[in-house]
């Protein structure tokens, strides 16, 4: 459920969003934050004397700012998801940022009076993790899973004046990749009536759909009794579509059907919202109100059809997602989220998985706003461990109020398609865990009847003989190509998800001789080569994916792991220092593609042409040696030229999986000058060409903002992408100038990435290394509208200045 048509109004530091002021107030609790690491055995009580901590806002990741230690969560563990049978040590597995141990926040806010009949209720969006939580010196409530959303009656406690205080506790040996630390997600508190709307107790579907109409139920749960409920649909422009008034009240649930005429599909090409207005009244009083934004959309996942959404067939163009943001670290934030999807929408792509806990509510409504379809996973262990202090703690007590929450909080998310119980649960094995399966599949039903449910499931032969595969709605396959067409004859659902494909790993610009297909390859720098042939032995190449999904109607898409580089498990250099974080991504941690990217771009992206040559063309040493280049373009056919010469004209074919994917050409000989590629149109007409040349000395910096004017609201970023050029204005792609960063004016340096998963510089200092040629450096609006100025500063080359602005908003 989200809220729109907010009034932000600055009060006592906080944000108070004001709905009506007869019926609701929401304030978030942002600023005023006190936090300090360790026990502090009374920080519970009022009275504590916090005046020496931090200062800190919330959303808020303790442990970002580093540094990195490689001794930090060092786990001595056998992955056996990864078929490893000797326990080895793994120094990066985690981050190893200092995420580890206590923590406490305390906030002092003041509250209007609380009137007779009215609540007040406290909202946390997540907390990392194992929340204990007190308000005026009382505990008013826990919550043990770092993820998910929960929220606590606080009425009888709060007054007003207040002082809330938050114990969080990260065990080590609880996770698989780094999980952040503190209030990452946003703390709310709301006040409303007693006799009013639940909270998330609206659920809105729409179960009926054609060109002309569509049927919009809407479930609505209030506290109280004799009620009058008025329901307006209004259409994306704010025009009312569709009211009902109805008395009828089922208990403690009024149910609606209301008619939308011609209505408007939402899709990921045509992200189309409505909302509901839900005003509550008793005896013609108004008690509450709320908006609720969802969308109309059907979806299918039939036997040997497939998937479709609105009638149409499509596979999920898709990527599993960490939640981490690379150099913020887990502490949501909107800009960061938005400008993933961008250039994830750009690659074509049309769906997230968010791997493998609760996605961000601000994902979800992004998702919703700029279309993509969301697989919603919940868990990456059930009651048998993957790590010693994981999930599994907690499954027994916690398992269905974890889910109760997940599906409540985010079921009138239109992008929401799919639900995901686990993924490669250990308890794949064995018939408890097909008990589980259903159990939790069943809460899913329950709760939400309109989507399915799938396991992303490693242990496929196992699950084909315990039953485990053929209960789930969906059989999602993790990997396991060669174990597809079986389990699709096995399973009796008729159609199989790459749950989560690839796992290739590579290192942006960073290409390695021979070119050959390699698994698990080690090198001494502890970075995978970017000519795409490197994987892991349980995974494999993105192409051998695109046979599936080209091949067999029955698959229904895929989840490419990862879209971006994530923090923590350094595969394959899990076990070697100072590696601490992902090779899998298609872009890397600062959010840069690596070539993978326009290999997926290449046929994902159906509206532009794609035409990317590979590798850079800087190899000084290596003149007369074999480099081979690739190039990934949605043209069938190309001719190369080196320094004006013909290489050849390659043709996709069926030879090998590469070579249907990709233009290769094998035995090119380095030499410096340029390296070009003409694509050819199925006519043989030449339609793109491409260059790439040997660039000289670094000699003048260049900045790229991603965008130039921003929201004058303390926390909007820009994204400023950093290279440095030859004198005649050719990147150098290999340059590792240090760099140092000034922001002047309305805004403030916030962090930088290179995406080198070596690098053990901390993210918030103003310098860093380029790596292969770039990186990113973040600029943060101030909430005073102006505006500010980056410099960026480096020996021995020119300066360069980016300006931009932001600007006050009224609303969000
Ligand atoms: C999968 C797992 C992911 C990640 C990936 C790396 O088996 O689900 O979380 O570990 O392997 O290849």
């Amino acid at each position: 459920m989200r809220n729109l048509q907010f009034i932000f109004v600055a009060l006592f530091g906080f944000i108070v969003t004001s709905f009506n002021a007869q019926t609701r107030t929401e304030i978030e609790l942002k600023e005023g934050w006190k936090f300090a690491k360790g026990n502090h055995e009374n920080a519970y009580q009022s009275a504590f004397n916090d005046s020496k901590w931090q200062t800190v806002t919330v959303p808020h990741d303790w442990a970002i700012y580093g540094p990195f230690d490689q001794e930090i969560d060092k786990q001595i563990v056998a992955i056996e998801q990864n078929g490893e049978k000797i326990a080895t040590e793994k120094t990066g597995r985690t981050g190893a940022l200092p995420y580890i141990g206590e923590a406490w926040y305390r906030n002092n806010f003041s509250m209007p009076q609380i009137k007779p009949g009215q609540k007040v209720l406290l909202t946390f969006d997540g907390a990392m993790s194992e929340p204990r939580i007190y308000l005026n010196g009382k505990k008013v409530g826990e919550w043990n899973y770092g993820y998910n959303y929960f929220y606590f009656d606080i009425t009888d406690v709060v007054t007003t004046s207040n002082t809330l205080a938050v114990k969080l506790t990260n065990r080590e040996l609880s996770s698989r990749w780094y999980p952040g630390a503190g209030l990452y997600r946003k703390v709310k508190i709301i006040i409303k009536n007693e006799e009013s709307i639940k909270h998330w107790g609206t659920y809105i579907t729409t179960p009926f759909i054609t060109q002309d109409l569509a049927k919009v139920n809407i479930k609505t749960k209030v506290s109280g009794n004799q009620f009058k409920l008025i329901t307006k649909i209004k259409d994306a422009s704010g025009n009312v579509v569709s009211a009902d008034t109805t008395t009828t009240c089922f208990g403690n649930e009024f149910d609606q059907n209301m008619a939308v005429k011609n209505p408007n599909l939402w899709s990921p090409e045509t992200p189309y919202l409505y909302t509901t207005i839900s005003q509550l009244y008793s005896n013609d009083s108004l008690k509450d109100e709320i908006t609720t934004t969802f969308g109309i959309r059907e979806i299918k996942y039939e036997a040997n059809k497939g998937f479709s959404l609105n009638g149409n067939i499509r596979k999920f163009k898709g990527v599993c997602l960490h939640h981490d943001l690379g150099p913020i670290g887990t502490a949501i934030n909107k800009a960061a989220l938005r400008r993933q999807l961008t250039i994830l929408k750009d690659m074509g792509c049309d769906a997230i998985r968010s791997s493998h806990n609760m996605p961000s509510l601000e994902q979800l409504e992004l998702c919703d706003e700029m279309g993509f379809m969301f697989l919603a996973e919940s868990f990456d262990e059930w009651a048998k461990p993957k790590v010693d202090n994981g999930y599994h703690l907690f499954f027994e007590t916690d398992v269905e109020k974890d889910l109760v929450n997940l599906i409540h909080a985010t079921r009138n998310h239109p992008s929401i398609v799919m639900w995901s119980s686990g993924n490669e649960v250990p308890d794949q094995w064995g018939a408890d865990g097909v008990k589980r399966a259903k159990r939790l599949q069943d809460i899913f039903h329950r709760e939400d009847p309109t989507r399915p449910v799938t396991v992303g499931m490693d242990q496929v032969k196992a699950t084909m003989e315990s039953g485990f595969g053929a209960l789930l709605d969906i059989p999602g396959l993790n990997y396991r190509v060669h174990l597809y067409e079986e389990a699709f004859e096995k399973f009796p659902q008729g159609f199989i998800l790459g749950s989560e494909t690839a796992s290739t790993v590579s290192s942006r610009g960073i290409y390695k001789f021979p070119v050959e297909k390699a698994v698990s390859k080690q090198y001494d720098d502890f970075q995978s080569s970017s000519y795409d042939l490197e994987y892991c032995s349980w995974s494999n190449l993105p192409d051998d994916d695109f046979i599936l999904q080209d091949d067999k109607p029955w698959v229904i898409g895929e989840f490419v792991w990862t879209g971006f580089d994530y923090l923590g498990e350094p595969t394959p250099y899990d076990e070697q220092w100072p590696s601490r974080s992902s090779y899998f991504g298609i872009n890397d941690l600062a959010g840069l593609p690596k070539d993978r990217f326009y290999l997926y771009r290449s046929r994902w992206n159906t509206s532009d042409n794609t035409l990317h040559i590979l590798p850079h063309w800087n190899w000084e040493g290596r003149e007369g040696e074999t480099t081979p280049v690739f190039v990934y373009t949605n043209y069938k056919s190309a001719e190369l030229f080196v320094n004006g010469k013909s290489m050849g004209v390659q043709k996709k074919n069926n030879d090998t999986p590469q070579n249907r994917y990709r233009l290769m050409w094998m035995d090119v000989k380095y030499q410096p000058g340029t390296v070009k590629v003409v694509a050819f149109d199925d006519e043989g007409n030449m339609v793109a060409e491409k260059e790439v040349r040997t660039a000289g000395k670094p000699y003048k910096i260049i900045l790229e903002p991603d965008r130039t004017i921003l929201k004058a609201n303390g926390e909007d970023l820009a994204f400023v992408t950093i290279s440095v050029v030859d004198k005649e204005g050719n990147v150098c792609p290999t340059a590792t100038n240090q760099l140092k960063f000034s922001v002047t004016g309305k805004g403030r340096y916030r962090a930088a990435c290179n995406g080198d998963a070596t690098s053990l510089e901390q993210f918030h200092l103003p310098t860093m290394k380029l790596f292969s040629g770039k990186l990113v450096v973040l600029v943060q609006s101030d909430k005073e509208a102006g505006d500010m100025r980056l410099t960026v500063t480096g020996k021995g080359l020119k300066t360069a200045n980016v300006i931009l602005k932001s600007e006050k908003i009224e609303s969000e």
